[in-house]
């Protein structure tokens, strides 16, 4: 019995990794310790919150003590960690709380594992989940591999790379087992709808514009969410300690692209003439700092882990796009109260 400690579980990736965990993993005992934050919602996991392997803990990463007392409590063999503030609109209004949580909340459960795990720590694991957007802006040609400098623009992507290298560091100095890995943009089911894809949708839905940022030129690598938790099971298992590896779906797709697929898609789906949705299509104001193009070279992982996706972008979001028309009372549920505050102060200025 071995017991995994996987933080942001109740958030959009951390929920299908603590789904495919509990059900892969009898075996291990998951704690899900989230804060339960805007982002984060126990209605991701109603399908395996009975399961006897599972557990949730509310908690909040930033308090170091409740950190090393859980490591003490639990005497986690292996941690994966994804607990982070994740929304860059959101860096640019309140970058000073992604310093608390991506960077001293990790830094405080590195803390809380080498204190508990001192020198036995053979068979031990600290996995640090991070973004492709830490390497910073591709041009037209080229791709991010695991040793492209790190190059943050946003307050968001500065606070994850500072967080690898804090991960890196204690692995350097202290000799505490980590491994992280650097992934392109996810999407599938239950993604908060701050996010390109269910924002269009919901958007799309309820005939609201479609806030295109700049000119939609931006260019993004898009993996479909449950391939990113292939891929983490895939690391956590069979990664060498001390290593980087790069995950992506060599799917590259620019912003006005994507946008006018799921309006086509949409429209069929939702009996709507041809072209109705894209006429919702406004461009506004760019986002601040706003990197061009990301791109993944994921060759690593592919011939190292043998890891590869599992699916065909246009196919993942139909799959995608379907869940979100199947599961209204779950948009419904995380768009009301705040959700119509943020929106208003994040639109109504562009
Ligand atoms: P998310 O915003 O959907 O979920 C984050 C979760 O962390 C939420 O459940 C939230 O309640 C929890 N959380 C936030 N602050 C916390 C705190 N102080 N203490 C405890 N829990 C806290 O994020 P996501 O999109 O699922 O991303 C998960 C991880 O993957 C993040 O580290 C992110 O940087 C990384 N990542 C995301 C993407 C993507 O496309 N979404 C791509 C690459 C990497
Ligand atoms: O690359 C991985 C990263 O992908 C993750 O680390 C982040 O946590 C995740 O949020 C995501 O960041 P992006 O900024 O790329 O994702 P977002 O969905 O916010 O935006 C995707 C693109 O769409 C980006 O070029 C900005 C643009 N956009 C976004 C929104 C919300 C718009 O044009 N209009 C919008 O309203």
């Amino acid at each position: 019995m071995k017991t995994i400690l996987i933080t942001g579980g109740a958030g959009f990736i951390g929920s299908h990794v603590v789904r495919l965990f509990v059900n892969k993993y009898p075996n291990y005992r998951i704690v899900n310790l989230d804060k339960l934050t805007y982002a984060g919602n126990l209605a991701n996991l109603k399908d395996v919150e009975e399961c006897a392997n599972y557990e949730f803990v509310k908690g909040d990463i930033v308090n170091g003590e409740a950190m090393l007392s859980l490591f003490r409590q639990y005497q986690f063999d292996g941690v994966i960690h994804l607990a982070a503030e994740s929304h860059v609109d959101r860096s640019i209004s309140n970058p000073t709380e992604f310093v608390f949580t991506n960077v001293i909340g990790t830094v405080n459960l590195l803390n809380a594992a080498r204190a508990i795990w001192k020198d036995n720590r053979d068979d031990k694991l600290f996995y640090h989940i991070s973004t492709d957007e830490v390497y910073g802006s591709l041009g037209k040609e080229g791709m991010f591999t695991e040793t492209t400098k790190y190059d943050p623009h946003s307050p968001y992507s500065a606070s994850k790379a500072s967080s690898d290298h804090f991960v890196r560091a204690y692995c350097d100095t202290f000799g505490l087992p980590t491994l992280v890995s650097n992934c392109s943009n996810n999407y599938g089911s239950y993604q908060f709808p701050e996010k390109l894809i269910p924002l269009f949708i919901h958007n799309i839905r309820n005939k609201k514009p479609l806030p295109v940022y700049g000119k939609g030129e931006n260019i993004r690598d898009w993996l479909w969410v449950e391939d990113h938790a292939r891929a983490i099971d895939v690391i956590f298992h069979q990664g060498t300690v001390g290593e980087t590896y790069n995950i992506g779906g060599h799917n590259e797709w620019t912003n006005i692209d994507l946008i006018k697929l799921m309006c086509a898609v949409m429209d069929r789906k939702l009996g709507r003439a041809s072209g109705e949705s894209e006429k919702l299509i406004t461009y506004v104001k760019d986002r601040a700092g706003h990197d061009l193009r990301y791109a993944i070279d994921s060759t690593k992982l592919q011939n190292e882990l043998g890891w590869v996706p599992s699916i065909q972008f246009e196919e993942g979001l139909e799959k995608t796009i379907d869940w979100y028309l199947d599961n209204e009372a779950w948009l419904e549920n995380v768009t009301s109260g705040d959700y119509q505050k943020y929106y208003e102060e994040q639109y109504s200025k562009r």
